[in-house]
């Protein structure tokens, strides 16, 4: 199901070639709950949905960080925070140690999206010139005609669209779906931003063009030392993609950690479970031993006391039902939030 992943040619940046001070975007104790409509679930209380709740990370110049988890945990919720498309409840968003609330509008255009869904997010009635061209002449970069078609040339040809001169006078109708996301992509980067918050951007396209879109975004990223927060529910999609990950759960970051590390030695009981859950490249081997998570992941207006995972964990005690653990490194660049996780590993 997923052996196109074995053909990704992975090219990760080392930790070291990552300066430690250069963080791009830092989230503090982040906080969004929604409130939900009095008398629906809360007899006649105020009741929210707590979507995001103190998560905290850094992203660093050119790094791709990868939040991971269930359908609902907050991921979506995360990444339109950061871009300021939401209020927050409470917490800090810093970009370049500058309050986001607080950032220039040309400091704005630093920070740019890649949005899920190529068939909704291009306007029909533009060429792709216009469609590209549009943020260069919105924030006046370039003014003259000439320099601002050259421009998209080298962005169609930098994401793989080409002869681009073809594609010039095209409009979105006339595109499949993978050129829309390409068109897409080279929007987003036409600005240089340093920093991309990219949710789920292959999702909606065919599974036979996701690792060419997948390959020429990480080589972009590579090529202009762009930081990416890349958001998606697929874990393998996020190996070959991301940097470092975080696993997200109910609002909350439950394990964070470089990549393969986390995946080859994951800590957290529901990390451990996702995992288990990735099919293998080969169609014909098992899945690893399974982790049985009981039930559904409940809803983020009820959240479980203690720590919030208790009721589907099959690790949980009395206790964990009690304590609301906290994340706590367990590694060199390695956090986990269990109380337990040293005697489920056996580490003492
Ligand atoms: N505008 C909103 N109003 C009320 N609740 C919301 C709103 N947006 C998100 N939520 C709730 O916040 C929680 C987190 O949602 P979010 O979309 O961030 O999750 P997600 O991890 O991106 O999920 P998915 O993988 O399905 O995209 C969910 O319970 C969701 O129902
Ligand atoms: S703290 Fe307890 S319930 Fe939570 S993940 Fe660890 S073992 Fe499971
Ligand atoms: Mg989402």
């Amino acid at each position: 199901m997923v052996l196109w992943l074995v053909f990704f040619i992975k090219e990760r940046r080392s930790e070291t070639e990552m300066i430690k001070n250069d963080v791009i975007i830092e989230a503090e104790n982040l906080r969004k709950l929604f409130p939900v409509m009095r008398g629906l679930f809360s007899k006649g209380e105020d009741s929210f949905v707590h979507a995001v709740d103190e998560i905290s990370f850094k992203i660093h110049r050119g790094e791709t960080f990868g939040l991971v988890g269930e359908s609902g945990c907050g991921k979506s919720t995360t990444g339109m925070l950061l871009l300021h498309l939401l209020n927050r409840t409470s917490g800090k968003i810093f970009f370049k140690e500058n309050e986001i609330t607080r950032i220039s509008k040309n400091m704005r255009k630093d920070i740019q999206m890649i949005f899920q869904n190529p068939y909704d997010s291009l306007s029909p009635r533009f060429s792709v010139l216009n469609i590209i061209a549009e943020p260069l002449r919105l924030m006046k970069i370039l003014q003259d005609e000439r320099e601002i078609e050259k421009r998209v040339i080298e962005e169609l040809e930098d994401v793989g669209l080409v002869p681009a001169e073809d594609f010039l006078n095209r409009f979105p109708h006339e595109l499949s779906g993978g050129q829309r996301q390409r068109v897409g992509v080279a929007r987003s980067f036409v600005l240089d931003p340093e920093f991309i918050v990219a949710d789920e951007p292959v999702s909606m396209l065919d599974v036979s063009v996701r690792v060419g879109i997948l390959k020429m975004m990480k080589e972009l990223a590579q090529k202009r030392g762009t930081a990416f927060l890349f958001i998606t529910h697929d874990l393998a999609l996020a190996r070959v993609m991301c940097d470092r990950l975080a696993v997200m759960y109910l609002g909350r970051i439950v394990e964070q950690g470089p990549t393969e590390e986390l995946i080859q030695h994951p800590l957290h009981p529901y990390t451990q479970a996702l995992i288990a859950g990735v099919p293998k490249p080969d169609p014909d081997a098992k899945r690893t031993e399974e982790l049985p998570i009981i039930g559904e992941v409940p809803s983020g207006i009820h959240i479980p006391k203690g720590c919030r995972f208790n009721p589907r964990c099959p690790y949980a005690t009395d206790e964990c039902s009690e304590i609301d653990p906290i994340l706590e490194q367990a590694g060199d660049k390695h956090f986990v939030a269990c109380i337990r996780y040293k005697k489920i590993k056996n580490i003492e």
